[in-house]
């Protein structure tokens, strides 16, 4: 559940961060914010390199610094891009963000555009493989 309120704050968060998108080669800013189960947010941006395949989307830069800055549990994540109506995340960020979706609930994400949807993430990815699939 992720009131008007808290998706507000979201979606604005995300749209704040693609300001520091490092974009010098796609000129494709992406921003993210995710909210932890203790009500932090935390924001990220994509970086791109001169080595192409190490980009890193925006999603996994605040999916990593949250994690880095202690957090475990993500229970919503917005995903905003300028330069088009709707963004959703790739597959490589899809699998990151399964990594830290609440035990009891799915994790919600957050698609900005001009009707904002929030979908869960099982949406995104059906079937999916996570850290409870290594248990015996
Ligand atoms: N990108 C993201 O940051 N998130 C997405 O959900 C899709 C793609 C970035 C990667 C690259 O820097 C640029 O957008 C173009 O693919």
């Amino acid at each position: 559940m992720l009131d008007d309120a808290a998706a507000t704050t979201l979606r604005a968060r995300a749209r704040e961060a693609t300001a520091n998108a490092y974009v010098p080669y796609s000129r494709f800013p992406v921003g993210a914010a995710l909210l932890t189960e203790d009500g932090t947010i935390v924001a990220g941006a994509n970086i791109e390199n001169a080595s192409f395949g190490l980009t890193c989307c925006a999603e996994r830069t605040a999916v990593f610094a949250a994690v880095a800055a202690g957090h475990r549990v993500i229970t919503a994540i917005a995903v905003t891009a300028p330069r088009v109506e709707t963004v959703t995340p790739c597959g490589a960020c899809r699998q990151v963000l399964n990594e830290f979706k609440p035990a009891d609930a799915d994790m919600l994400v957050l698609l900005d555009g001009p009707e904002q949807e929030i979908v869960p993430l099982r949406d995104l990815l059906p079937r999916a493989f996570g850290p409870r699939d290594l248990d015996e």
